[in-house]
């Protein structure tokens, strides 16, 4: 038996694809370690979305050859592996920074992992006495051939799981790596997608979040009708799947959001009342500048509609402030239109300069100083308002999906409809199961919860 640690970076389509590198990876004998000290290959599925998120690759590799190194007096090697959107972007320029790294693969590439790692075996084996250096396996292609059509069905079972259903982007914004590590928008064909998420039910799975760097884009190709795909139809069938209880998106672009996929909240009970919909800075002259597509105004304009649809609806956003040329007045418009939305979380960032994308040749850079003073202010109005969002929730009824044990003895956890991480006392076995509760205390960061009944523990 062969030991696999893999770390991941980044946004949840990394959380996936990591997902099926053990997929892929489990028929050659490998099982999953939670501690890289006895692995026999360590993968970094990594992200190059900020600058922070690589420099802690960087340090992450620096540790993780410090291991290899006091194992191999043991004669006991470590296949050292980095893939994900630093892979992608920065190619064998890695193996120069770090010559130990073995492998380097792309995020379209990993369905060719179990031979990279059979060649890199090879080369360790070939090598007289152990150098230490890197053996030189690089795969950052786009291959003509989908990942997808390779990959084997999971066999692990989850309470909540994720399946990516298209990738890549065309939206280029301007401060922004995905569309050159992702490469160009396409969509996996619909049958393939529900046939995935029909396995997934069989596995065990009750919540099913369909994933794409811009999700809502989905067009599908046929065959499983003759009509066009998109994001709307596809959640309508994966809501006709028998245990399928909810559905989630993640994440969309406002200037996808068509009045179908706002219908599907209004008419599809499975499809949770909460979404995540980037809006990233609340001036129309930042937007323009970052090339958004959409303004302030036909944003607001969006939420209007969803709010009609499912007025219970939580939302969520991504922040970019200290975006080049953006004034304290332009900052000033993205805390109004944070107290107008009061969303029910948001995640915020100071601008990060990416290599090769244009902001970061834009004139008026901003000073860290000032970014960090801004992040700061508005992250105070984003706690707040998420934490009011939480305290609102007391004494109320919700479903809840309990996916594993929670931080002390006795305790599980899992996610409310509305996306907040719920606490609360019960039995192990419930973990897997949707079950009613109520609502105790609202706290920053989420909400605590009694469960109504145990009926679902007599079964
Ligand atoms: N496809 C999604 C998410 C992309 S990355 C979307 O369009 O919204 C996730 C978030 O990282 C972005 O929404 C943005 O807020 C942030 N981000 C992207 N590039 C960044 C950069 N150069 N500096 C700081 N934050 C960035
Ligand atoms: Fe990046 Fe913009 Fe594409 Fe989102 S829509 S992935 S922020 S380029
Ligand atoms: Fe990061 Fe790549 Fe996701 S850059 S955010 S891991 S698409």
């Amino acid at each position: 038996m062969q030991r696999l640690f893999i770390k991941t970076y980044g946004c949840q389509m990394n959380v996936y694809d990591s997902e099926r590198m053990a997929d892929i990876l489990t028929p050659m004998g490998y099982t999953l370690t939670e501690t890289p000290e006895d692995a026999d290959l360590a993968i970094l599925n990594t992200c190059h979305i900020r600058e922070k998120a690589e420099q802690k690759m960087y340090s992450d590799l620096g540790r993780l050859r410090d291991r290899r190194d006091e194992r191999r007096q043991d004669n006991n090697d470590m296949i050292i592996a980095v893939g994900g959107c630093v892979a992608q972007a920065e190619g064998g320029e890695i193996m120069r920074n770090a010559p130990y790294v073995d492998i380097v693969f792309g995020p379209q590439a990993y369905h060719r992992l179990p031979e990279m790692v059979a060649r890199a075996k090879r080369s360790k084996d070939m090598k007289e006495g152990k150098t230490g250096k890197g053996v030189g396996v690089i795969d950052t292609d786009f291959p003509a051939e989908s990942k997808f059509d390779t990959l084997p069905n999971t066999e692990v079972s989850r309470a909540a799981s994720f399946l990516t259903i298209q990738e890549g982007c065309d939206k280029f914004c301007t401060y922004c790596v995905v569309p050159y590590t992702r490469g160009a928008e396409f969509s996996r064909p619909a049958k393939e997608v529900i046939e995935e998420a029909r396995h997934l039910a069989k596995m065990g799975t009750k919540e099913i979040t369909l994933l794409g760097q811009n999700v809502n884009a989905y067009h599908g190709i046929p065959p499983l009708g003759d009509k066009d795909w998109n994001l709307a139809r596809l959640i309508r069938e994966v809501a006709d799947i028998d245990g399928i209880e909810r559905i989630r998106y993640l994440t969309s672009h406002p200037s996808d959001m068509d009045q179908e996929l706002i219908d599907a909240h209004r008419d599809v009970p499975q499809l949770m009342p909460y979404l995540h919909l980037p809006v990233q800075a609340g001036s129309n002259r930042v937007l323009e500048a970052m090339n958004r597509k959409h303004t302030r105004e036909s944003y607001l304009e969006i939420l209007e509609r969803l709010r009609v649809a499912r007025p219970d609806i939580a939302l969520s956003s991504d922040f970019i402030v200290g975006f080049p040329g953006e004034s304290d007045k332009d900052f000033e418009q993205t805390l109004d239109l944070v107290r107008q939305v009061r969303y029910a979380q948001a995640y915020s960032f100071m601008y990060s300069i990416r290599p090769g994308t244009p902001a970061g040749l834009m004139e008026l850079q901003i000073p860290e100083e000032v970014k960090s003073e801004r992040l700061q202010q508005l992250q105070a109005v984003l706690n707040e308002h998420q934490f009011d969002f939480n305290k609102a929730c007391v004494g109320q009824t919700m479903r809840m999906l309990i996916e594993r044990k929670g931080r002390h003895d006795g305790q599980l956890s899992g996610r409310s409809p509305y996306m907040q991480s719920v606490t609360l006392e019960g039995n192990e076995r419930l973990i897997g199961q949707v079950v009613d509760v109520v609502i105790e205390s609202g706290h920053a960061n989420g909400i605590r919860a009694r469960i109504l009944t145990d009926e679902q523990v007599l079964v």
